[in-house]
């Protein structure tokens, strides 16, 4: 077992592993939170898969892929997660995941509630607002105390549910795109069965930087990609379904490609990016080499703390994402106090200094920068970006 947190520190090490990459001359990339970069190796064997499924045709994806293959990768990425290979099937992304265990939970009767927050993806909050038109459900949006703490979240979530009685599912991000903020999924997932609620997470940004357990989160619908912290090729993504819970979502639109009891059922059925999928054990393989989610989340949280740290204090700067290392991840998020608008110093940290971040709107604690390493980013990075954040506040 590699020591994560020696190897957080370790430049020479981590510029080893950034040599892997390949990386177009250009701005340095702290926004890293779109999706993440495949090594060489990885891009390889994506190019062999792309080439080797092009001249093979359906052949191979009859006889071999749909027969062997598909189920050896699906074994492989339900091995990752350590859950059983029924309790995973692919999608073509998140969204596709999170939209389908939305629209096909089949608990919801008119006059219900759910819940999102302000921190939800857009597309969760647009799929659960949906529920209002086609199920009669209410939809109820809380928005969360800023600074946060663990405390006042479980609290606002508690307060939530002791007010509106009538919730039966709701949303939670486990990492908001907005902040970076990681979301105490645990303790809230027990307040929520305490009150006979079930939860719907959304995991985006949390496989390959975060570990977890979902079982041990109490979790039984989860959706995610595998382009963001797992270094897999763009189009792939997964539902998880603890298997007991499987009844309470239904096949996705009358889905009979596979039968009712196969979780696969509860995705839209479509030929999906055969050789993008073929390519998962390389990416896996290499996500084990590395150290997986715990080396990888020591890394970015080192990176994360170098800035942090450097302009926690500075007047004129705020860092919206809570300090307390149950609640932050890589990505963090942070508003210029002088200035009204973030995205014009976006634009500055660009232009002056070479720095390319996102601004991000729609908390209800107000828009800010999002500010995300990643795993070629170096420490020279975070010294620059803390300079360039104190010089311009
Ligand atoms: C929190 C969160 N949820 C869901 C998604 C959607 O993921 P995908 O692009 O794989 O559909 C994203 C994408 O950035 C995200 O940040």
């Amino acid at each position: 077992m590699p020591d994560n947190t020696f190897r957080a520190h370790d430049e020479a090490f981590w510029r080893t592993f950034a040599d892997r990459y390949d990386v177009q001359p250009g701005p340095i990339n702290l926004e890293n939170g779109y999706f993440g970069r495949m090594s060489r190796t990885v891009i390889e064997e994506y190019q062999r898969n792309i080439e080797m499924i092009n001249s093979s045709n359906s052949v191979h994806v009859r006889q071999r892929f749909e027969k062997l293959e598909s189920v050896e990768i699906r074994k492989q990425l339900a091995d990752l997660l350590r859950v059983p290979a029924q309790a995973v099937a692919l999608t073509r992304n998140a969204s596709d995941a999170l939209q389908s265990l939305i629209r096909n939970y089949n608990r919801l009767q008119p006059g219900d509630q759910v819940l999102i927050c302000d921190l939800e993806y857009d597309t969760v909050k647009s799929a659960m607002r949906w529920l209002a038109r086609y199920r009669g459900v209410e939809v109820i949006e809380i928005e969360h105390s800023h600074p946060a703490s663990f405390e006042s979240l479980v609290a606002s979530y508690r307060a939530a549910f002791e007010q509106h009685p009538r919730i039966k599912l709701m949303a939670l991000t486990h990492v908001t795109h907005r902040t970076g903020l990681v979301m105490p999924v645990k303790a809230i997932a027990a307040c929520a069965r305490e009150h006979g609620i079930d939860v719907i997470l959304d995991g985006a940004h949390a496989l390959g930087q975060i570990e977890f357990d979902l079982e041990e989160l109490g979790i039984s619908f989860a959706g995610y990609n595998l382009h963001k912290w797992i270094g897999a090729p763009l189009t792939l993504g997964f539902l998880y379904i603890a298997p007991h819970r499987l009844a309470d979502i239904d096949p996705d639109m009358d889905e009979f490609h596979f039968p009712a009891t196969d979780i696969r059922s509860r995705t839209p059925y479509s030929t999906p990016n055969i050789p993008a999928l073929l390519t998962l054990p390389l990416v896996f393989e290499e996500h084990r080499a590395i150290g997986g989610a715990a080396a990888k989340g020591a890394r970015l949280n080192y990176l994360r703390n170098l800035w942090v740290d450097a302009v926690q204090d500075a007047p004129g700067i705020e860092v919206v994402t809570p300090n307390d290392p149950r609640l932050y991840c890589g990505i963090t998020s942070m508003r210029f106090t002088r200035q009204a608008d973030q995205q014009a110093m976006v634009d500055r940290l660009l232009s002056d200094y070479n720095l390319f971040t996102v601004a991000r709107s729609g908390s209800a604690c107000g828009s800010c920068i999002r500010i995300t390493p990643g795993l070629i980013s170096t420490a020279a990075d975070m010294h620059l970006m803390a300079k360039a954040l104190i010089e311009l506040s």
